[in-house]
C-alpha cells in the first residue's frame, strides 16, 4: 500500500515538474509577447506573433538579431526600445508595400524574410535618418525622432518636427458633416482604415458618429494656435490648444468625432450623448483612445475632450483602457 502511494506521489510530482519546466519556457516573455512555438534565441529566424513597443523576451531579442543581420546597429537586449522601434520604422519606410508605423507584423516580417536573402534594395537609415543631436522647439520642447511610430508620444514636452507630413495620408470613408474636400477631412491609411471599421460598428449599433477635424499641418496649427492666443492669452489658450508641433493632430492618427445631438460641435456635452457614451465604451476596440480624459488633466495637461480620438492599435488602446493610464502613463509603465 505504501509502496503504492509512493509511486503515485512521485508520478504527479513528475508530471508537476514536466509542467513546470514547460512554462518555464516562457517566462522569459512578459505579458506583452507570446512565446509559443518560437525558435531558439540565437538562430536568426523571426518570431511569428506581432511585437510592438515595451514588448520584451526573446522575440524581441530573435528580432533585433534579425535587424542586426540586415544592419542595423542595435542592441540585442530583448526590450522593444525606441532603437527597435526606428529600425522596424526605417525599414518599412524603404519598402514599397508596408505601412509605416514600428509595429512588426506579419507584413513585415514577409518583407524582411525577402530582405535576407537579398538585402541589396534596404539602406539601414535611409527611410528614417537618425538625428545626431536631439532637436527642441522655439518653445523649447523636444521633437521625437520617429513621427511615424504609432506610439508616438506628443504633448507639450515631446513635439512633432516642423516639417512632418506623413506620407500616407488618406481620406477615410466615414460621414463628415461637411462636403468640402479639405485636408482636416485626412488620417494615416493605417488609422482611417481603424476609423472606417468603428464608424461601421456604430451604425450596426444605431450610433451616428461624425468625423470632425483630423490631420492638421504644422502651419495649419501654427495659425489655429496664434488665433485663440490673441482672443485669450497663451495659457487659457494651450489649455485646449496645442503649440505648433504639439498637436497629435499633426500625427494623422487623431480625429475629432462629433453628433448632431451637439449641432456638430466640440464640446464635453458630446461625453453625454448616445454617440459619446457608445464611443467611450467601444473606441478600444478599434485600437482607439479618448486621448484627454476626465480627471486626468493634471498628466495630459489638456482640458477633457471626449471627442478626441487617438489612434495607438488595439493592443495598446485595450490595455490603457484596462488598466485606466494616459499614453502618458502607458509609456512610462512598463
Ligand atoms: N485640442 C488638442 C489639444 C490639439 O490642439 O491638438
Ligand atoms: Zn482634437
Amino acid at each position: 500500500m505504501l509502496k503504492k502511494y509512493l509511486t503515485v506521489t512521485c508520478i504527479t510530482i513528475g508530471i508537476l515538474l514536466i509542467a513546470a519546466a514547460c512554462q518555464s519556457d516562457g517566462l522569459d516573455d512578459n505579458n506583452h509577447t507570446s512565446s509559443e512555438n518560437e525558435p531558439a534565441e540565437n538562430e536568426i529566424a523571426l518570431p511569428d506573433a506581432p511585437l510592438q513597443k515595451l514588448d520584451e523576451g526573446k522575440s524581441v531579442k530573435m528580432l533585433q538579431k534579425t535587424l542586426n543581420e540586415l544592419g542595423y546597429d542595435i542592441t540585442t537586449k530583448g526590450v522593444y526600445d525606441e532603437e527597435t522601434t526606428w529600425a522596424i520604422t526605417d525599414l518599412q519606410l524603404q519598402a514599397e508595400d508596408l505601412l509605416a508605423t514600428g509595429i512588426y507584423n506579419e507584413e513585415t516580417k514577409a518583407v524582411i524574410e525577402k530582405w535576407l536573402d537579398d538585402a541589396s534594395a534596404l539602406n539601414p537609415g535611409d527611410g528614417l535618418p537618425q538625428e545626431a543631436e536631439p532637436v527642441t522647439t522655439d518653445a523649447g520642447t523636444e521633437v521625437v525622432a520617429n513621427p511615424y511610430d504609432q506610439l508616438v508620444l506628443v504633448n507639450k514636452h515631446s513635439a512633432l518636427p516642423d516639417d512632418f507630413e506623413p506620407e500616407d495620408l488618406v481620406v477615410p470613408d466615414v460621414r463628415f458633416p461637411f462636403d468640402e474636400d479639405v485636408p482636416k477631412k485626412q488620417m494615416r491609411q493605417v488609422a482611417a482604415d481603424a476609423l472606417e471599421d468603428l464608424f461601421a460598428a456604430g451604425d450596426e449599433a444605431g450610433v451616428t458618429l461624425y468625423a470632425q477635424s483630423g490631420y492638421r499641418a504644422y502651419d495649419t496649427q501654427e495659425a489655429i494656435f496664434a488665433s485663440y492666443v490673441d482672443e485669450h492669452g497663451e495659457d487659457e489658450a494651450n489649455n485646449f490648444s496645442a503649440r505648433p508641433g504639439e498637436s497629435e493632430h499633426q500625427s494623422g492618427l487623431t480625429m475629432d468625432v462629433t453628433s448632431e445631438d451637439v449641432d456638430f460641435q466640440l464640446t464635453v456635452e458630446f461625453a453625454e450623448t448616445e454617440e459619446g457614451k457608445w464611443l467611450k465604451e467601444n473606441a478600444a476596440e478599434f485600437g482607439f483612445i479618448i486621448r484627454y480624459p476626465e480627471d486626468k488633466e493634471d498628466i495630459t495637461e489638456y482640458q477633457y475632450e471626449p471627442w478626441h480620438l487617438r489612434y495607438v492599435g488595439k493592443k495598446a488602446a485595450e490595455e490603457m483602457v484596462k488598466k485606466g493610464l494616459t499614453l502618458e502613463e502607458y509609456l512610462e509603465e512598463v
